[in-house]
Order: structure tokens, then sequence, then C-alpha cells
């Protein structure tokens, strides 16, 4: 009996140090709950977007290079929170990882809408250079008195308009309809005002049955959007306008992210970065899957603005421009 436990004995010792005393357990399944961080990922839309999809991309990679360490729990289609709830949710720390619209911020900082501005990028590059720039810094850097870390920019695309009432070609169509709009930017009620139609601000998990009951008769959005949320089954009109730009601020809570060991943190900004990289491709991507899912529906009448229609938009928006100088930085 001596001899098999001192056997034993000398094993333990041997594999110990084969594996090295000091080091962590590497198996997921042995990360005992006080070392497991958890990271709650609240969004509102679908997992096949490219929110979706970057933030699950996310979940599996930091698993995998923290070996279970850290746990990444996506919840998507604001089975959490909807939109009008995730920011307070997040100062107050119940969810650790947000990532809204750069509209749903305003009342954080006005500067926010400096992405609502109408036609105020002709392509993703533009979109990027500004996000990636000066600008992009000084409005990451301004959620800081929020209690809140900016940490990347997630594209969605440009905005078309859509609704169920007749073609819009000439801004004058716009007169008399109501257009639902993201909650909390100034812009994009005045952007509808000025062209005579009435704003109605809708969460995204109403936005469907706000359409399909008429309380509002249109809205813009993605093509990626309107394809998840199959808003063209309600929406027979969709004019291709790019007149908008709609990304996203992958967003924490700093007390929680200053806590968290080095090593770890380091972890989740080197991922971060890459998925950014991916998910600015997948959006793009998701972009043209869903123009051509649009279209073999087979019953959405499509316009694509002309450049002359394109002017007359520009031109009819302008006062816009004059309306919220201030958000122009440079
Ligand atoms: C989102 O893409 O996160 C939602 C956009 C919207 O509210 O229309």
């Amino acid at each position: 009996m001596k001899i098999r436990v001192a056997l034993l004995l000398c094993l333990t010792l041997l594999s110990c140090f084969a594996a090295g005393c000091d080091k962590r357990v590497n198996d997921s399944e042995q990360v005992s709950p006080e070392e497991k961080i958890v990271i709650k990922f609240s969004h509102v839309v679908s997992e096949n977007t490219p929110k979706g999809l970057a933030a699950q991309r996310f979940a599996t990679l930091v698993k995998d290079r923290t070996t279970g360490r850290v746990e990444v729990q996506v919840f998507p289609n604001s089975t959490l929170y909807s939109d009008g709830e995730e920011i307070e949710a997040l100062k107050s720390g119940t969810v650790q990882m947000i990532a809204p619209t750069t509209s749903k911020l305003s009342r954080l900082s006005p500067q926010w809408q400096i992405f609502d501005l109408p036609f105020a990028f002709n392509d993703g590059n533009e979109v990027h250079r500004a996000m990636d720039g000066p600008t992009g810094e000084k409005l990451l850097s301004s959620l800081s008195a929020s209690n809140i870390k900016g940490l990347a920019f997630w594209d969605n695309g440009f905005k078309q308009m859509t609704n169920g009432k007749r073609p819009l070609i000439h801004p004058e169509d716009f007169g008399g309809l109501i257009f639902r709009v993201m909650i909390n930017s100034q812009v994009l009620k005045r952007q509808f005002e000025q062209l005579g139609a009435y704003p109605v601000e809708t969460q995204f998990n109403d936005l469907y049955h706000a359409l399909e009951t008429n309380l509002a008769d249109g809205q813009e959005n993605t093509l990626s959007n309107i394809c998840s949320k199959k808003l063209y089954r309600v929406q027979p009109y969709l004019t291709i306008s790019n007149h908008g730009y709609m990304g996203y601020i992958v967003m924490t809570n700093e007390k929680f992210w200053s806590s968290l060991p080095d090593d770890v943190r380091l972890t989740l900004e080197s991922t971060l970065h890459e998925v950014t990289e991916w998910e600015r491709q997948i959006s793009a991507d998701k972009d043209r899957e869903s123009m051509e899912e649009v279209v073999s529906y087979g019953k959405v009448q499509i316009h694509h603005l002309t450049v002359a229609e394109r002017n007359k938009w520009i031109e009819a928006l302008q006062p816009l421009y004059s309306e919220f100088w201030e958000l122009t930085w440079e």
C-alpha cells in the first residue's frame, strides 16, 4: 500500500514538473468559475448580419485564444436589451459590450450625428478615413465622460429608402409621409422634416410591426437590415439612394475594461482589431447579397437614383449643413 502511495506521489510530481507548476490550467473545462471572465455582448440585429456575424466570430476567437478563460456570450435580436435600453445597461455594467449605430449615441455627444448628415460621404473609403482618422479618435474619446470605452468602428453600409405608398424619386415624393427614424438623432428627424415628411422615432425591434400596421409609411436602412428583418415584404418601394451611412461603435464599460488582467485585455484588443477588418469585408458582401435577395423576391419596385435626381436630393437637404454646422470639426 505504502509503495503504491509513494508511486502515485512521484507520478504527480513528475507530471507537475513536465507541465510547469506555475502554469494556469489550459483546459477550458477546467477553468475555475473564479478565473472565468464572462462578457455579455448584447445587440439588436439578427445573427446573419455583419454585426451579428462579427460578434459571434469575436466570441469564438476569444474562446480559443484564451483557452476558455474568457467567454463572450452574444445576445442578438434585442433578446437582452432593446436599442433604447442597451446604453444604460452598458453604463451600469449589466452587459459588458454593445455595438449601437453612431446615430443612437447622439444623446451622449451630439457630435456622433456627423455620420447622419445626408450625402456627407461618397463611398466607404471616405467613411473609413473619417472613422480611422482624427474624427473617429475624438468621437471615441468623448465616450469616456460616460464611463464608456469605444473599441472599434464596424460597418453596415449605406442607407436606402423604402416605403409602402409610392416610389421616392423626387424630394417632393416624401411630402406628407411618415418615416420611422432611429432613436436619438436630431439630424435624422430634421432630414425627413426638410423633405416635408413626418419622422417618428421607433426602436429597431418595433420596426417591422410599425411598417406592417402603417404606424410608419417608410424608413431608411441598409440592405442588410432590410433583408434580415424582411422589411421588403411590407415595403413595396425601394430607392437606392445611398444618401446616408450606417455604422457601429463597439463599446465596453470603461471600468470593467480597465479591471481586466493586462494579458486578457491585449488579447481582446488584438482579436477585435482582426475581427474589425473581417467585418468590413463581410458587410460589403452582405450588401451585395441582400440586393440579390430583394431582386429575387420579385415584388419590390426598385429605383436607382440618377445623378440628376441625386443632385436634387442634395440641394433639398443642403440647409441641414448650416443648421448643424457645429458638427463639422475640421
Ligand atoms: C442596427 O443595425 O443596429 C439597427 C439599425 C436601426 O435601428 O435601424
